[in-house]
C-alpha cells in the first residue's frame, strides 16, 4: 500500500476478529516504530508486546469506566485483541542535552518524539491490513505499575492490533482553509 493510500484509509478500529497475529508480522509494525525520527536521534521510545490474556484483561481494566459517564469505548477490544502494544518513554533524554538539561521552552519533548513512532506503527500496521486505535483515557499510572514500568519511563500511550471486524466510516476532518494559513498566523 502506498503511504498516501495508508494516511487516507486509516481508521481507528474498535472491533476486531480473534484471528492470531504472527511474530513476524508484530515485528513488521515494531520496525516501523523503530524507524521514527527522533530528537538528536534519542529514540526514547520503548514497545511491551503484550499477547498474555490475564495482562490484556489488567490493562483493560485501567481504561476510563466513569459511573454513568464516559467509558472508553475501545474496553472490549482491549480485552480480546490478539495483541497489544504498550508505549513508553524514556524521560529526560529527548529535548535534552546529554547532561540532561532541557534545551527549548516546551521542556522533554518525549510525547513528540512517541506519538511519531506510533504513527509509523498504526500506519504500517494499516499497510499490512491490520486495525489499531490509539488510546489515550486509561490510568497510565496503574497501567505502569501493572506493566512493570521503571519510574523514569513514562507509559504514554497503548493500542491493540488484530484483524479488523468492522469497517467504520472516515470521521470528518476540519477543512485546510480552517486550519492553513499564508505567511502569517491567521492570514487566509
Ligand atoms: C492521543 C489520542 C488518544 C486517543 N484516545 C482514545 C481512547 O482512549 N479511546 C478511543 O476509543 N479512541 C481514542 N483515540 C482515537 C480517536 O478518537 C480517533 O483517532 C479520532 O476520533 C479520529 O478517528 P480516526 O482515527 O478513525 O480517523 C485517541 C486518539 C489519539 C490520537
Amino acid at each position: 500500500m502506498e503511504a498516501l493510500e495508508a494516511i487516507e484509509t486509516r481508521r481507528s478500529i474498535r472491533k476486531y476478529k480473534s484471528d492470531p497475529i504472527d511474530d513476524k508480522t508484530v515485528e513488521l509494525v515494531l520496525e516501523a516504530g523503530r524507524r521514527a525520527p527522533s530528537w538528536a536521534n534519542t529514540q526514547c521510545w520503548r514497545f511491551i508486546v503484550v499477547r498474555d490474556n490475564k495482562m490484556k484483561a489488567k490493562v483493560a481494566d485501567t481504561l476510563f469506566k466513569r459511573p454513568g459517564g464516559f467509558e472508553n469505548p475501545a474496553t472490549e477490544a482491549v480485552n480480546t485483541v490478539p495483541v497489544l502494544i504498550i508505549v513508553c518513554a524514556q524521560m529526560g533524554k529527548s529535548g535534552c542535552r546529554p547532561d540532561g538539561e532541557i534545551v527549548t521552552e516546551k521542556g522533554d519533548w518525549y510525547m513528540f518524539d512517541t506519538a511519531l513512532a506510533v504513527q509509523n506503527m498504526v500506519l504500517a500496521a494499516h499497510a499490512l491490513g491490520l486495525g489499531t486505535v490509539i488510546l489515550g483515557a486509561f490510568d497510565a499510572p496503574r497501567a505502569a505499575e501493572i506493566l512493570g514500568v521503571p519510574d523514569d519511563y513514562s507509559l504514554i500511550t497503548l493500542f491493540p492490533l488484530g484483524y479488523p471486524d468492522e469497517d467504520p466510516e472516515p470521521r470528518p476532518r476540519k477543512e485546510l482553509d480552517e486550519i492553513v494559513f499564508r505567511d502569517k498566523f491567521g492570514v487566509k
